[in-house]
C-alpha cells in the first residue's frame, strides 16, 4: 500500500492531533517520527479534551495501531503521565502501542541542561519548552544518547550512571542549582512503565505491513518554520519536521509516500521566540488569541498571532511536496472586519516571495492585501455547501496562490467539526 504524511506547515500548533484523529478511521497504522514531549496535540470528542506529548493521535481508536518510531525522543516521566491519564479513562493501550528500540531517551539531566543554557542566553533564549529536547538529540547525534532497547540490557544503569556524569560536567559550567534525585525518581519511576510496553524494531514492523497491504499515517510534530535545516535557525526545534523527517524517523523509504498533508491556520502562530513577519501587536492579534484559545498545549504560554503568511506557506509546501492542504481554525475569524493575507515580503527595496536567509529584526516586511471577512459563525456547519461566500473565496484563492488543493476545512476543536471538499 502506501504512506501518507501529516505534518504542520506553520510554527506548530495547527492542529495535527485533531486532523489524526479524524483520519485514523482510513489507517492501519499510525505512527509519530520525530520531536518529544515538546508536543502537545489536542483531540476533542465527545466533550472530553485530551492532550497527548508522546503517544501518537490515533491511540483513541481501538482498531490502530500506534508506533512511536525511532526519530522520537521520549521522557519516561511525561510517557508514565500519559499513560496514567488514559488509563484512568479505562483505555487499555497496552497491545496497541508499541516503542522504537531506537527512539532515544530525555534523561533527567537533558532537562536540566536545557533550562541551564536557555538562561545563560539571556534575551537570545530560544524560547525552548524545556523538555531537553536540544541536548537529548546533541547526544543522539554525539553518539552518546541511551535508546529504548539498552532499558532491558544488563548494563543499562552503567550506560545511563556514565552519561550523567558527563551531564554533571557540563551542568558545573553553568551558575545552575538542582535537585536531581527528586527527578531520578520519578524517571525511573517512568522506566517501569516504558518496560510494559512492547519495543520493536518498528522499522522492521513498518516495512512488513506497508508490504501485506497496510494503510501507514506518519504523524509530523512541531511545523516546518520549526525544522532544524529549514525553518527559523537557531529559533527551532531540534529534529527534522519536514516529510524528510518521516524517511528518517520511521526508515520508510522515500518512494513509499503517497500523499503529504499538510496543515495550517487560516491565520499564523507562534509560541516562543524568533521572527514572525506577520505577527500582529494589536487588538485584532489578541481578538485572534482569544477567539482562537491559542494558549499552548505543552506550556500554557500565550502563542503570538498574525496574519497568514503566503511566501512562508509556498516555502513549507515546496520543502514538503504537499499534495493536499487543510485549512483549520476558520472559525477564529468569523466577524473581523477584514481579513488579511501576506502575498510578498519587502526586502531591501525589493519585492520576494520566498523567505531569505535573514529574517530577524525587520529586514522583512509584509505586503498584505485585503479581503472581506464572513460574519456568520461557522462552528455548527454541517456541510462544505453551506459555507459563507467570504470563506470560499478565501479558499479558493489561497488554493490559487498555494498552486494546492485544500481538501479540509476545520471550523472547530471537535472531531465533528471537520468539513470535507
Ligand atoms: P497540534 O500541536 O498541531 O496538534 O495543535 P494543538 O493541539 O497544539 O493546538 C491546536 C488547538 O486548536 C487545540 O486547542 C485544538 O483543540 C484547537 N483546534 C483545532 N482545530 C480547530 C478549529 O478548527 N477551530 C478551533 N476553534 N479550534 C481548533
Ligand atoms: P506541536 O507538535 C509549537 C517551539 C518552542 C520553541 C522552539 C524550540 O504541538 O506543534 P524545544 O522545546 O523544541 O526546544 O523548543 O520550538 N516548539 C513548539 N511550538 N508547537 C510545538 O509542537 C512545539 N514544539 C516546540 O516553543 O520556540
Ligand atoms: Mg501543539
Amino acid at each position: 500500500m502506501s504512506v501518507d504524511v501529516l505534518l504542520g506547515l506553520q510554527w506548530g500548533d495547527e492542529g495535527k492531533g485533531k486532523i489524526v484523529d479524524v483520519l485514523t478511521n482510513d489507517y492501519d497504522i499510525i505512527a509519530r517520527f520525530q520531536g518529544g514531549p515538546n508536543a502537545g496535540h489536542t483531540l476533542e470528542f465527545d466533550g472530553i479534551k485530551h492532550v497527548l506529548h508522546t503517544i501518537p493521535s490515533g491511540i483513541f481508536h481501538k482498531n490502530s495501531i500506534n508506533i512511536v518510531g525511532n526519530g522520537v525522543v521520549i521522557d519516561p516521566i511525561i510517557f508514565k503521565n500519559e499513560i496514567d491519564s488514559l488509563e484512568k479513562l479505562n483505555i487499555d493501550i497496552s497491545k496497541n502501542l508499541l516503542l522504537s528500540k531506537k527512539a532515544h531517551l530525555i534523561l533527567p539531566t537533558h532537562k536540566l541542561i536545557d533550562e541551564a543554557s536557555e538562561r545563560s542566553k539571556g534575551k537570545l533564549k530560544i524560547g525552548s519548552t524545556l523538555k531537553g529536547i536540544g541536548p537529548t538529540y546533541m547526544d543522539k547525534t554525539g553518539r552518546n544518547g541511551l535508546r529504548v532497547g539498552d532499558i532491558t540490557s544488563i548494563n543499562f544503569s552503567d550506560k545511563y550512571e556514565l552519561l550523567i556524569k558527563k551531564h554533571k560536567k557540563i551542568l558545573s559550567n553553568y551558575n545552575f542549582n538542582y535537585d536531581l534525585l527528586k527527578l531520578e525518581k520519578e524517571w525511573l519511576s517512568g522506566l517501569e512503565t516504558l518496560k510494559k510496553f512492547q519495543h520493536i524494531d518498528s522499522e522492521n514492523y513498518l516495512h512488513k505491513a506497508y508490504k501485506s497491504g497496510k494503510k501507514i499515517l506518519a504523524e509530523g510534530a512541531q511545523g516546518t518554520l520549526l525544522d532544524i535545516d529549514f525553518g527559523s535557525y537557531p529559533y527551532v526545534t531540534s529534529s527534522n519536521t519536514i516529510a524528510a523527517g518521516a524517511c528518517t524517523g520511521l526508515g520508510i523509504p522515500p518512494n513509499s509516500i503517497k500523499e503529504v498533508y499538510g496543515i495550517f491556520k487560516a491565520y499564523c502562530t507562534r509560541v516562543g521566540s524568533g521572527p514572525f513577519p506577520t505577527e500582529l501587536f494589536d487588538e485584532v492579534g489578541e481578538k485572534i488569541g482569544l477567539i482562537g484559545k491559542e494558549f499552548g498545549a505543552t506550556t500554557g504560554r500565550k502563542r503570538r498571532c498574525g496574519w497568514i503568511d503566503l511566501p512562508a506557506l509556498k516555502y513549507a509546501i515546496n520543502i514538503n511536496g504537499v499534495t493536499q492542504l487543510m485549512m483549520m481554525k476558520s472559525d477564529v475569524l468569523s466577524n473581523l472586519d477584514h481579513i488579511k493575507v501576506c502575498t510578498h515580503y519587502s526586502y531591501n527595496g525589493k519585492n520576494i516571495d520566498y523567505i531569505p536567509f535573514d529574517t530577524e529584526g525587520n529586514s522583512i516586511k509584509p505586503i498584505y492585501i485585503e479581503m472581506p471577512a464572513w460574519k456568520e459563525d461557522l462552528t455548527k456547519l454541517q456541510s462544505i455547501d453551506n459555507i459563507p461566500i467570504e470563506l470560499l473565496n478565501y479558499i479558493k484563492f489561497l488554493e490559487k496562490e498555494l498552486d494546492t488543493p485544500i481538501k479540509i476545512v476545520s471550523v472547530g476543536p471537535d472531531r465533528k467539526q471537520t468539513l470535507k471538499r
